[in-house]
């Protein structure tokens, strides 16, 4: 009797998140205008489960009333339901290919600009700014570097990582075809590692969602890796929209290793450049048109 009681009860609490997952999706974009609305449900529900055993919370319902307390209770939220992971040279063989395919490229614009979106603490856009600094070409780009999250912004523009990771960088570093030894871009401070001032001069931090904002300049290159992973299929068409609108004649486009641009209504508008390696080239097709449905924006769902 009491076992079958706690299944039910636990069954209950389930259904219950389920139920409750819309409305705290909705007060979040309601009160912060940080829409996870079309974001995939399966890693989302995870995370909002962690932040309930973190923040010690029964349920979703005191979760909506902690966070439009105070916004300092949603940036508390935000370090759950964000994914603040990120390494230097992640996928060396991606940074070696921008090197080899994508930077020749780059050398012939005055100024290139290169859009590092979901930048998180700032190893990705680094890793590109080392790449360019030794390709000579670092002096005259900008890196626009943003993301959703400022604490991980924040320590993005601080340029420091732990020590233990040293290893597993420079490793990755090597294999991303690094010229000199890593070590030439970071000096130790205690259990720290604190990257050349010189590669953040030509990096901008900034805060910049990919489901609320939109174009803010023209680039040459967008790298936006292991951020459209946490996508439902439609939100990621609608980013394809906002990249393809922001990128030059010709620009590039590079993706996380488990993501891709086929299935989008977008794919016949990029070239493969690097196929394997989820790296593409806009061409100078236009969007095929539905005459049924007309253009195919993202609308916001409705409750
Ligand atoms: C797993 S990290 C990827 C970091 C880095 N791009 C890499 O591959 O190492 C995902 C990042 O995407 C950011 N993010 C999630 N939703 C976003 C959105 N709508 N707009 C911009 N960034 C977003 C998160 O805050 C997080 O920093």
């Amino acid at each position: 009797m009491n076992q079958a009681l706690s299944v039910d009860t636990a069954d209950i609490v389930e259904s219950d998140r389920d139920s409750e997952l819309p409305a705290l999706l909705e007060d979040i974009y309601q009160h912060y205008n940080h829409d996870f609305r079309q974001y995939a449900a399966a890693s989302l529900t995870r995370r909002i489960n962690w932040a309930l055993r973190k923040l010690k919370m029964a349920d979703i319902a005191q979760l909506r009333d902690y966070i439009v307390q105070a916004p300092q209770n949603f940036s508390t939220l935000l370090q759950y339901i964000t994914v603040p992971v990120s390494a230097m040279f992640r996928d060396p063989a991606y940074f070696l290919a921008l090197r080899q395919h994508v930077v020749p490229v780059l050398k012939t614009y005055s100024s290139p600009k290169i859009w590092v979106a979901g930048c998180c603490t700032g190893e990705e856009a680094y890793s590109i700014a080392i790449v360019l600094r030794e390709e000579g070409l670092l002096e005259r780009s900008v890196i626009y570097a943003t993301d959703i999250n400022p604490a991980a912004l924040e320590q993005a523009a601080r340029g420091i990582f732990r020590n233990d990771q040293i290893r597993a960088y420079t490793e990755n570093y090597q294999r991303a075809g690094g010229k000199t030894a890593f070590s030439d871009y970071y000096h130790a401070a205690y259990d720290n590692a604190v990257l050349d001032k010189e590669l953040r001069k030509n990096i901008i931090f900034a805060e910049h969602s990919l489901t609320t904002d939109s174009v803010f300049s023209e680039m040459q290159l967008i790298s936006c890796r292991n951020v459209l992973i946490y996508f439902k299929r439609e939100l990621q068409s609608a980013t394809f929209d906002l990249f393809h609108e922001s990128l030059c004649r010709r620009g590039f486009l590079g993706l996380g290793a488990r993501e891709t641009l086929d299935f989008s209504p977008r794919a016949h508008q990029f070239d493969n450049c690097v196929k394997s390696l989820r790296i593409y080239q806009k061409n100078n097709e236009s969007l095929i048109v539905n005459p049924v449905e007309g253009l195919r924006r993202f609308q916001p769902a409705r409750n």
